[in-house]
């Protein structure tokens, strides 16, 4: 006879999952630094406390390109695994190579299309129909500092203009600081860019170059003006930057050798792991000239088709758990996004996720609120490439001039649209 206490975890485990099998996922993220992969860990216990399996395929790489590129070679040799992180328009091009499944039937039954904003919601379809779940929603245009090392170097509050930037840089050299940590690798070199392109252009140049992907935009003044901003902070960074991972850049502001960094806010999510206070420790502000602006950038599982029926409804619990308010909760403060639904009171989230969501409401309202390039969310995974290829070899080529780059810019857009 089984012990008693056997028999209760297998009914509590088969109530869990209802008539459906206990199934294993293999799920396929990118997840790895200390702050994320405590937030992916959550998702993993409440996955396996409804008795499924979650095995567990992380491929490091900040960004997820290393993601990807194995995500292809498992699709390509037959074996995709059953859910992996995949964002934006790069969802509809796996669903429209006929990877992808239908989690319609727990959408309607939990009415996601009544508490996801619209917009966020169809990058998560295909053909009308869920094939994905979003997580969350995180901030690219942040500016985060050490305040004992603005206090150090005599700078009360943080730039609020690039100009009013290269002035507190040069004073934070002064003191013996890194001004500005950064990791060279071509997702960073394209976040930051991004958001110099965001403060100097605004919202509706930004989408003009970087969702229309207009030739005369990309040619324009004011993207030279912007490239000549971006590499003009590499003289504010330290000469290691080459390769380096965008943790470890947090890393060197939490330890006070560098001031600020420029970062999507999964950089908080570092900070918060590390037990230290915003507003206190450290302060997060929109980077300069992007008050108004909002770069979102969504994280969703997109769910592979399966052929068994008791994995489909582990795909199907593990959606319906993401979107559960206390998940929402409870998730977003780890990885230092805010909650995907907009029904999730805030009251105890840190003071940067407040305003980060009210950036939000604030963007959406007033135009503001634009699609990451950098992280995937407003063009195909070609075009991306293609652009990180111009921006990275151009911050790493000190010949290379901002108009020689734009030229680039734009035919390297055409070729991979
Ligand atoms: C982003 C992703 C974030 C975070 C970051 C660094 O693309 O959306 O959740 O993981 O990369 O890896």
């Amino acid at each position: 006879m089984k012990p008693i206490h056997t028999l209760a975890v297998g009914a509590a485990l088969a109530a869990a999952v209802g008539q459906a099998n206990a199934a294993e996922i293999e799920v396929l993220h990118w997840w790895t630094s200390g702050g994320e992969a405590k937030a992916a860990n959550m998702l993993k216990q409440k996955l396996e406390a409804k008795g499924h399996t979650w095995k567990d395929f992380a491929v490091a790489g900040g960004g997820g390109d290393s993601a990807m590129t194995v995500l292809k070679s498992r699709a390509i040799s037959g074996n995709p695994p059953a859910v992996a992180q995949i964002k934006g328009p790069l969802i509809q091009e796996w669903g429209e190579m006929g990877f992808l499944g239908n989690i319609d039937e727990v959408a309607e039954k939990e009415n996601w299309n009544a508490f996801l904003p619209e917009r966020l919601a169809a990058d998560d379809k295909v053909d009308g129909h869920f094939a994905a779940v979003p997580v969350n929603i995180h901030r690219i245009n942040w500016l985060w500092a050490n305040t004992e090392v603005l206090e150090k170097s005599g700078i009360d509050t943080l730039p609020k203009t690039w100009d009013e930037f290269f002035a507190d840089a040069k004073k934070i050299r002064e003191a013996g600081f890194i001004p500005l940590a950064h990791g060279g690798q071509p997702w960073q070199d394209a976040t930051v860019f991004e958001v110099v392109l965001m403060g100097t252009g605004g919202a509706d140049f930004y989408r003009k170059a970087f969702v229309d992907l207009d030739p005369e935009a990309l040619t324009s003044d004011t993207m030279v003006e912007s490239l000549k901003t971006f590499k003009k902070l590499r003289g504010t960074m330290d000469p290691d930057i080459a390769g380096r991972d965008w943790n470890i850049a947090t890393s060197m502001v939490i330890s006070g050798k560098a001031a600020m960094q420029i970062m999507g806010d999964w950089a908080k999510g570092e900070f918060t792991a590390a037990g230290l206070e915003p507003g206190k420790d450290y302060l997060c502000e929109a980077a300069p000239m992007t008050e108004h602006m909002f770069s979102y950038n969504v994280d969703s599982f997109a769910m592979f088709q399966v052929d068994d029926e008791g994995q489909h409804q582990a795909q199907m619990d593990l959606a319906s758990l993401i979107l559960s308010k206390d998940f929402q909760a409870t998730f977003n403060k780890a990885k230092g996004s805010i909650p995907v639904r907009m029904d999730v009171p805030l009251d105890d989230f840190d003071p940067c996720a407040k305003a980060s969501h009210e950036a939000f409401l604030a963007a959406q309202d007033g135009g503001g609120l634009v699609p990451s390039l950098a992280h995937g969310m407003a063009v195909s995974a070609s075009v991306q490439g293609a652009v990180f290829d111009v921006i990275t070899n151009f911050f790493n080529d000190p010949d290379m001039s901002a108009e020689t780059a734009a030229e680039r810019l734009a035919s390297a857009v055409r070729a991979a649209s």
